[in-house]
């Protein structure tokens, strides 16, 4: 294993967190794009522009700095760095390269994400996340972007929310490659964590001292009467296989939207109680759940790399921040170490299966000219970051 220092932050992060596939626009090279174009498709809608941050990233950058945030969670594209195997795409590198340091111009950390969601169509041909040689696939990829961008990256995360990958894609089937296999699920969770070391150690091998994680997407889990063992079961292939093996991490990724009730058959769809548009339950108080669950299980440092609410209602999006800040602050008063908070997200954007219709953002995106326009809820997320934690010591006014 490659040693070497590493230099956290200085001060909290506080940031948004975005992707590279659902806001950059003409993701075309990948499973996805595929997915949504195909005949039959379960996608609601195509990406498209998304929201034309390939051209636009400075004014994003911008809303950063007037919103006063210090950092901003963002991915790199292995499709268009990688197009075909093994060819390295220099017009790719240097896009980013000019993207990473616009944000060190601004005095913004980025923090870099390698692989959030999307495979590059050579990849998912080959047989994605089952075929084995993935895990050097991906570790020569990360072996291009240290070499490369290294110097500028401020925090890395290697692959973003593995188990939903897995999940999604080969349990539920309601992302690529729309598998629904136990077997292949776990089999995929499996080489995620392979996957996940092998670009770790590729990443270690520099140049730059940035820490490196894996951003893993966690739930509060509720059992309801005769649900207890499946929800020991379904937690411990989601999150603690995951959890139990983050020792030679430099810091746990929690990533986290709301609780999930698990009754004798399985999740329960529609719980009773206030939802968000995605149909969750309104539910902050995951973050503070969350982080004390994944500091159980390590003394490594935490960063929220992303928490949010999909809703039209910006009044309900500033209830959820308000709470879900408030839980912060009891994690942060008992010594939980905790660095950084990441608000999902920072635009409107590319909601996978679902399209355009969930709004995450706190900055709206008109479809058509793509014009920016910060929500109340930016206004309050700046104020409260700024004045954290006076900010949310009371109830909201
Ligand atoms: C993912 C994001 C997604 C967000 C909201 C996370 O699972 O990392 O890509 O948009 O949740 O659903």
């Amino acid at each position: 294993m490659a040693t070497r220092s590493i230099q956290f932050p200085p001060t909290f992060s506080w940031g948004t967190s975005t992707s590279a596939y659902q806001i950059e626009g003409g993701g075309t090279n990948t499973d996805w794009w595929r997915f949504e174009h195909a005949p039959n498709t379960i996608a609601a809608e195509v990406c498209g522009d998304a929201c034309d941050s390939w051209h636009r990233y400075e004014e994003d950058l911008d809303l950063l700095v007037q919103f006063g945030l210090n950092s901003f969670r963002l991915s790199v594209e292995w499709a268009r760095i990688e197009p075909e195997r093994g060819t390295i795409s220099i017009d790719a590198l240097n896009h980013y390269r000019n993207v990473l340091e616009a944000c060190h111009a601004r005095s913004i950390l980025p923090v870099v994400t390698l692989h959030h969601f999307t495979l590059p169509t050579w990849v998912a041909d080959a047989g994605g996340f089952e075929n084995p040689e993935i895990v050097d696939w991906l570790a020569n990829y990360a072996r291009v972007v240290v070499q490369e961008l290294g110097a500028l990256i401020g925090i890395a995360c290697t692959i973003n929310e593995p188990n939903i990958v897995a999940v999604m894609g080969y349990l539920l089937g309601f992302f690529p490659p729309q598998v629904s296999d136990n077997e292949r699920f776990v089999a995929v969770n499996e080489m995620m964590r392979r996957a996940h070391v092998a670009m770790r150690e590729a990443l270690r091998e520099g140049p730059g001292d940035f820490p490196i994680g894996m951003p893993l997407s966690m739930q509060e889990y509720e059992a309801l009467a005769g649900g207890e063992a499946l929800l020991e079961e379904m937690r411990d292939e989601m999150e603690d296989k995951y959890l139990r093996a983050v020792d030679d991490d430099d810091y746990v990724g929690v990533q986290c939207y709301t609780k999930l009730l698990v009754g004798p058959d399985g999740v329960v769809f529609d719980p009773p109680g206030e939802k968000t548009e995605m149909g969750y339950l309104f539910w902050p108080q995951c973050v503070e759940h969350t982080v004390r669950r994944a500091a159980s299980f390590t003394s490594k440092p935490i960063i929220v790399t992303e928490n949010g609410i999909g809703t039209n209602d910006d009044e309900q999006r500033i209830r959820y921040l308000h709470a879900a800040l408030k839980g912060l602050q009891r994690v942060l008063d008992d010594g939980i170490d905790v660095r950084g908070y990441f608000q999902w997200s920072l635009l409107d954007n590319f909601e996978w299966t679902l399209g355009y219709a969930p709004k995450f953002g706190i900055v709206s995106v008109d479809r058509t000219t793509f014009a920016r326009s910060p929500k109340p809820s930016a206004q309050w997320y700046a104020q409260a970051t700024a004045n954290f934690p006076a900010s949310v010591s009371g109830t909201l006014p």
